[in-house]
């Protein structure tokens, strides 16, 4: 149990403190050349970055706490596999934050805590809860993309064209969860989730 805990925390500390994590994909903004913004522009696309970090660090976070609970072999390896795919998110994130001169959220660390704990509970009430957990969270992540995409300055094409590529990849992630027999949530059920969301980027676009 000491172990486990210590592994985890590990983990935790890699994902919401400044790390280095390696992407497996490379960052498909890197041939783009870094576009004039202005000082109130820079702010705003620093800010959006951010939130989609903090998402990123979530993601690791719900992966996590859902492989360590799992109750088939089949579903640990499969979140397990998805928390690697969000770390090419994570890594392309922070260095956008990084170009950007922004710096990552301070509550890195307490979402990461949050969001571990729900994926826990999930992985341990079952597996089909678990993955529809997956899908709705993806889905909520997918509207906030698509809000980022009509947000971000419109020559902002660095930070776009990794928004695009994440988008591409949460649906899928969706996709992937309720192809492995995950549960459709209710609407009442998604909207609390969009009450957690809110909180959490109101946050993140500042601090
Ligand atoms: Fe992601
Ligand atoms: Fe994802």
């Amino acid at each position: 149990m000491l172990d486990k805990f210590i592994i985890e925390f590990d983990k935790a500390l890699k994902v919401s403190l400044p790390h280095n994590l390696k992407n497996e994909r490379q960052n498909p903004s890197k041939h783009i050349d870094e576009p004039t913004l202005s000082d109130s522009q820079r702010k705003h696309s620093e800010a959006l970055m951010r939130i989609n970090h903090t998402g990123e660090v979530m993601a690791q976070a719900m992966y996590q706490g859902q492989a360590l609970t799992a109750k088939s072999k089949e579903n640990k390896t499969l979140m397990q596999h998805a928390a690697i795919e969000e770390i090419d998110h994570l890594t392309w994130c922070k260095e956008r934050l990084d170009e950007l001169n922004g710096s990552t959220s301070i509550f890195n660390p307490l979402w990461y805590a949050l969001s571990f704990s729900m994926g826990a509970l999930a992985g341990k009430i079952s597996d089909e809860v678990s993955l529809g957990f997956v899908a709705a969270v993806e889905d909520q992540v997918c509207i906030h993309l698509e809000e980022h995409l009509d947000s971000l300055p419109a020559n902002d094409n660095k930070s776009s064209c990794i928004v695009k590529q994440m988008l591409i990849d949460e649906e899928g992630h969706s996709k992937m969860a309720l192809d492995a027999g995950g549960k459709v949530f209710t609407t009442n059920t998604k909207k609390a989730m969009t009450g957690f969301s809110k909180a959490m980027t109101f946050l993140s676009y500042r601090i």
